[in-house]
């Protein structure tokens, strides 16, 4: 079978397999944030970049060749990381304690794993709509990250189109597909997979709660997916 180095381990890949999908797929962590095996491309978040024979790409988009070199968890790439997520950070309102989403938000995972201490950048604060008109999903414009995984599986998956992209620059934003702009007159179902594919707290089903205490949710375990094994320095953490 042919395979890359990931970090000088051997992973075997098959035809058609991104860096991203042969590493997970083989047990090996590299960050993310808006990918998922069960929709296409789509190299938003830039989290996932790794060092291949010296240049930087992003794995989650950069097909898998047979003698790749990929650095992965070096000192260099995880300070971009962590650089990144404080940006999300930032860019948003995201208070990990009042949310549904803890312990299961890759956001919070990758904060974590970079070992982020402070936010580093100045807060935005922006004010963002929060729409409940739907009778079982949140949706929380403050939180949302902008990593277009509702959108692509609402089309993929789906086969709806209910979340699209809206906006330019630093105006850009999540839009639903609605006469009037809500989620309760658009087409989504609660089983719909763009109704729980969200990484972050942005979309959340209602009158589910705290279901599984918080400390043995998916990524309050070790060993996740998300969790490379060796935590970062975090450069700044007096800030
Ligand atoms: Fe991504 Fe969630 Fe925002 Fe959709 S709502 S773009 S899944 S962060
Ligand atoms: Fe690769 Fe987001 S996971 S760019």
């Amino acid at each position: 079978m042919n395979g890359f180095l990931l970090d000088g381990t051997a992973v075997p890949f098959i035809e058609g397999d991104t860096l991203m999908d042969a590493a997970q797929r083989a047990g090996h962590s590299i960050a993310h944030l808006c990918w998922d095996a069960a929709v296409g491309q789509s190299g938003a978040c830039r989290l996932c970049t790794v060092r291949i024979d010296g240049r930087l790409a992003a794995a989650c988009t950069t097909p898998a060749k047979a003698g790749l070199v990929v650095e992965n968890r070096t000192p260099e790439l995880d300070a971009r990381r962590l650089r990144l997520t404080q940006m999300l950070f930032v860019e948003g309102n995201h208070f990990c304690p009042g949310c549904e989403k803890s312990g299961d938000c890759l956001l919070q995972a990758a904060a974590y794993e970079l070992g982020m201490t402070g936010m580093h950048y100045d807060m935005q604060a922006p004010v963002r709509p929060v729409d409940a008109s739907h009778p079982d999903i949140w949706l929380d414009l403050n939180r949302c990250i902008l990593c277009k995984l509702c959108v692509r599986a609402s089309h993929e998956i789906d086969g709806k189109g209910v979340f699209a992209m809206g906006g330019h620059g630093i105006g850009t934003h999540l839009r639903v597909n609605a006469p009037t702009g809500l989620l309760g007159d658009s087409t989504l179902a609660a089983d719909d997979r763009a109704a729980s594919i969200c990484p972050v707290g942005a979309i959340l089903p209602k009158r589910r709660g705290f279901a599984v205490p918080i400390g043995r949710r998916r990524l309050d375990l070790p060993s996740t997916d998300a969790r490379p094994p060796e935590p970062a320095q975090d450069p700044d953490e007096n800030h």
